[in-house]
């Protein structure tokens, strides 16, 4: 497998075959990290990490994944760079890849993510767009299989905002590994008709299944993974809030969702979340509409059956697998 040179964009771009070489790689990373083996194969490279919404896991994970590889890191954030302001993004990537090796994105459009891949000679990581956040999805992929021994086969159930970044990402993901996926969300925020097409054709090659509903029984039915997201997305605006809390109420998974899953089923949410008012929004939303909690309770979130800080960890493994996937120009072995 030679992973050499690409870019990260969107998990659409890459096989099954190619994410099952990520996934082996980060658990080599992980057990090398776990055992306290340095491993820095890429010393003397330097990546720079654009920031243009909010992170605390995607930033730290890139920083000490370059770092453990023995890369140096620049992050530039919402403000302080030219980018966009007075330079193009075309010139941007241009002027970027003369001077380091890989180039980590997180903003909104996902065609300002794929105009800096074309524009640049270096590998271009996608840390989150408004369309998809792939690095997460390996991260995900990653805590499952840890947890089931496998993939495929399993059914995951997605509840609350569908058509976001991440519940775009993770339809995708499960065409592709072949998971049963099911998206259980109001039929206004299911996602767009154009990828759920694409994605069937995935899933049939993969064996496995696309479901829509917006019945939460029928949803969570039979479910191995419950997965959430936040109501509401970085990048919008801020009076949706009230119509998101009344729409996605029903969906917030609770003790009751659990129960009427599998007996085995986990909860994860790739955070951050807002399961009681201890956050600056969290309180707002309380004060303003009374809700304590919201896409998940306080109960899920503390269970045992949540892996979601398995979940934070595997970002780094994965992120510092791709990293090295793509930069690994020497016959350094894992
Ligand atoms: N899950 C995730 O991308 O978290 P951050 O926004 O903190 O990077
Ligand atoms: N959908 C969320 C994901 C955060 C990691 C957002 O875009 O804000």
């Amino acid at each position: 497998m030679n992973l050499y040179g690409r870019d990260l964009l969107k998990l659409l771009d890459y096989s099954k075959e190619e994410i099952c070489y990520l996934l082996s790689l980060a658990k080599e990373f992980k057990k090398k990290k776990q055992n306290k083996e340095l491993h820095p194969y890429l010393k003397g490279k330097n990546v720079v990490l654009l920031f243009e919404k909010d992170s605390t896991r995607t930033r730290c994970a890139f920083e000490v994944g370059a770092k453990d590889l023995g890369m140096g890191t620049t992050y530039l954030g919402p403000t302080g760079s030219q980018m966009g302001k007075k330079e193009s993004i075309k010139d941007t990537a241009r002027v970027l890849a003369r001077m380091y090796d890989g180039i980590e994105y997180r903003g909104f459009s996902q065609d300002i993510v794929e105009e800096l891949a074309e524009n640049s000679s270096v590998p271009v990581w996608n840390g989150l767009t408004d369309e998809f956040h792939p690095t997460q999805m390996l991260a995900d992929l990653m805590t499952i299989e840890e947890n089931f021994g496998h993939l495929e086969g399993l059914n995951f159930t997605y509840m609350g905002d569908a058509r976001n970044n991440v519940g775009n990402s993770l339809m995708v993901a499960c065409a592709k590994m072949g998971l049963n996926f099911t998206c259980c969300a109001p039929k206004d925020l299911f996602p767009k008709e154009g990828l759920v097409k694409t994605c069937r054709e995935i899933a049939t090659k993969n064996n496995c299944t696309i479901t829509l509903t917006d019945n939460v029984k029928e949803g969570v039915k039979n479910a191995n993974i419950i997965y959430t997201d936040v109501w509401v997305s970085m990048g919008e605006k801020e009076e949706i809030w009230e119509k998101r809390i009344k729409e996605l109420k029903p969906y917030q998974v609770n003790q009751e969702a659990i129960n009427l899953a599998n007996k085995d089923v986990i909860f994860l949410h790739c955070l951050p979340s807002f399961h009681d008012t201890k956050t600056k929004i969290g309180k707002e939303m309380f004060d303003k509409f009374g809700v304590k909690e919201m896409e998940v309770t306080d109960e899920v979130f503390e269970s045992n059956c949540s892996k979601v800080m398995d979940q934070a960890e595997n970002r780094l493994h994965t992120i510092k697998a791709v990293m090295f996937a793509s930069l690994n120009d020497t016959k350094e072995k894992m």
